[in-house]
């Protein structure tokens, strides 16, 4: 495994990526987009593999689309249902990987509220593979892949270009901002080290309290003027509060927030026809989005739950394989 390819590793950060690596996953999922749109989505190539899902925190999105693309890979799922799992008669999360480990898995796809669990399971795993479905407030690397893949498929739409073998040219340059609770938000980091990979002007905005005063390290840059930054933006990336991490005492109320930094109507009206609105879900409709941009057209979030299962078949794809397997593609 080359240290900046996902061929043979772990997904834990989108910095395990080299832009060169990010864009291999890109290429890879265009490829099974289209398996995806056959009558039998179903290939074999992880057959005889076992990918175990752990989640120990809420997901709909993820879970789904993670299960589903392993499933057309044709690999065996174990998903461990946490609430009835003995993790609530007091097993360690140390000890629950070390069961799963010893049924025989492959890969494991984590996710934890706690910030580094996904990379302290990698050290406690002896063969399996680790695949980072969102830990804490730390990163959301598949979902900031999902993101980039969706990006890039409309630009090339709106440019009349096939996206396929684009590699990062369609996001280099392009002009991102980032809305929101940036603080809490694991897309926010696993965004801005994507989109700053990919050659994209990162910048970020939200209540001085949801901001980190060190996104530079991500590659990005605070802006100040949502309004001139709206009209500016080739791709709006909206975020939820985060309220079961506490962003709701870093703002005086989810009234305020909404009133000075979401996308109503009127700052609707300021995004240009052709830019790209995201949201990673699951949304709050009436807080940083309200309901009739939630359905404007250049709003692309019912694109990337679609993606979410090509990008996560590419992902499990490229972690299970190693070179040589790779020039069967
Ligand atoms: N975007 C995302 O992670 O959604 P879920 O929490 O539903 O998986």
């Amino acid at each position: 495994m080359s240290a900046d390819s996902l061929i043979g590793g772990n997904l834990l950060s989108i910095e395990d990526l080299s832009a060169d690596g990010l864009a291999e996953v890109l290429e890879v999922a265009e490829s099974f987009v289209e398996v995806n749109g056959r009558s039998v989505k179903k290939i074999p190539v992880l057959k005889g593999r076992v990918i175990a899902s752990l989640f120990f925190e809420e997901s709909t999105r993820t879970r789904l689309s993670f299960e589903t693309a392993a499933k057309r890979l044709s690999a065996d799922v174990l998903s461990l249902a946490v609430a009835s799992s003995s993790v609530k008669k007091g097993e360690s999360l140390k000890d629950t990987i070390e069961t799963i480990e010893a049924l025989g898995i492959d890969a494991v796809v984590l996710r934890h509220r706690s910030s580094g669990a996904a990379h302290q399971v990698s050290r406690w795993v002896k063969e399996a593979k680790v695949i980072n479905a969102g830990d804490g407030t730390h990163e959301h690397p598949s979902q900031a892949l999902i993101d980039l893949f969706t990006v890039r498929r409309a630009v090339a739409e709106r440019r009349g270009v096939d996206s396929r073998g684009s590699g990062l040219a369609l996001l280099a340059g392009a002009r991102v901002l980032i809305i929101g609770d940036i603080v809490h938000s694991r897309v926010a980091r696993s965004e801005m080290l994507a989109y700053a990979k990919a050659g994209a002007q990162v910048r970020v905005i939200g209540p001085g309290t949801l901001v980190p005063g060190n996104v530079e390290i991500y590659g990005a840059e605070r802006a100040e003027n949502l309004d001139v930054e709206l009209a500016e933006a080739d791709v709006v990336s909206l975020l939820r509060m985060q309220e079961e991490r506490g962003s709701g005492r870093f703002v005086p109320s989810l009234h305020e927030f909404s009133t000075l930094y979401g996308i109503d109507e009127r700052r609707a009206r300021l995004i240009r026809d052709d830019a790209v609105i995201t949201h990673p879900g699951p949304m709050v409709r009436g807080v940083e989005v309200s309901s009739l941009v939630a359905d404007d057209p250049r709003m692309v979030v019912r694109e990337q739950v679609t993606n979410g299962v090509p990008i996560r078949m590419a992902i499990l794809f490229l972690a299970l394989s190693t070179r040589g397997e790779m020039v069967n593609v």
